[in-house]
């Protein structure tokens, strides 16, 4: 698996850091509120939990799974795979994706969330590719912009594999037929 990662881009240390910064951060900011941490499965599982225990006030969990994506490129259509559990109604939702990239999914998200009376939604991004940006969208968290590379571990995947490498590399380019 190892020999697949042209380069590690993010260490295990560095992610620990941006998990502090940025769980000091919501917990100063959902202090008093009603804060609902929504995962975006499965990309974001690992973060989703490293970042948990950073975040030192009252908050509720769920997970929602949709899918944009087949290999290395985008491909627009956005679709609901599964729902919340908890109604979102009067809640400050906190929602945590792996990467925003087009930012396709998280502005349909968005959208769905608002339409359903969430008090506030917030976007916190582990990772920022602006790069490929198509949709008018921003994260209130970053932990890091990264450049225009495809990036796994920690969670993200190249076809449903590398989610268990504990640091983010870059895929080298000839497992999916690139040019080196
Ligand atoms: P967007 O809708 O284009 O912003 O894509 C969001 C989703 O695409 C993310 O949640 C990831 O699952 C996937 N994605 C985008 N870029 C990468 C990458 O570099 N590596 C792995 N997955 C990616
Ligand atoms: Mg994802």
């Amino acid at each position: 698996m190892e020999k697949d990662v042209k380069s590690i881009l993010i260490s295990e240390e560095e992610i620990k850091q941006i998990c502090k910064r940025l769980g000091e951060q919501i917990t100063r900011d959902y202090e008093g509120k009603n804060l609902l941490v929504v995962s975006v499965l499965k990309g974001s599982i690992m973060f989703m939990a490293d970042l948990l225990r950073e975040i030192k006030c009252l908050c509720q969990i769920d997970f929602l799974s949709v899918s944009s994506y087949s290999g290395t490129k985008t491909t627009g259509v956005v679709k609901f795979k599964k729902d919340l559990d908890i109604d979102p109604d009067g809640m400050d939702i906190l929602i945590v994706e792996d990467i925003l990239d087009s930012g396709v999914t998280l502005s349909y998200l968005s959208g769905v969330l608002m339409g359903r009376n969430a008090n506030s939604i917030k976007i916190c991004t582990l990772l920022d590719k602006p790069a490929n940006r198509r949709a008018d969208i921003k994260a209130d968290y970053v932990g890091k912009v990264i450049p225009d590379e495809f990036v796994i571990g920690y969670g993200l995947d190249y076809d449903e594999k590398y989610r268990n490498l504990p640091y983010i590399g870059i895929l080298a380019p000839s497992v999916y037929g690139g040019e080196e």
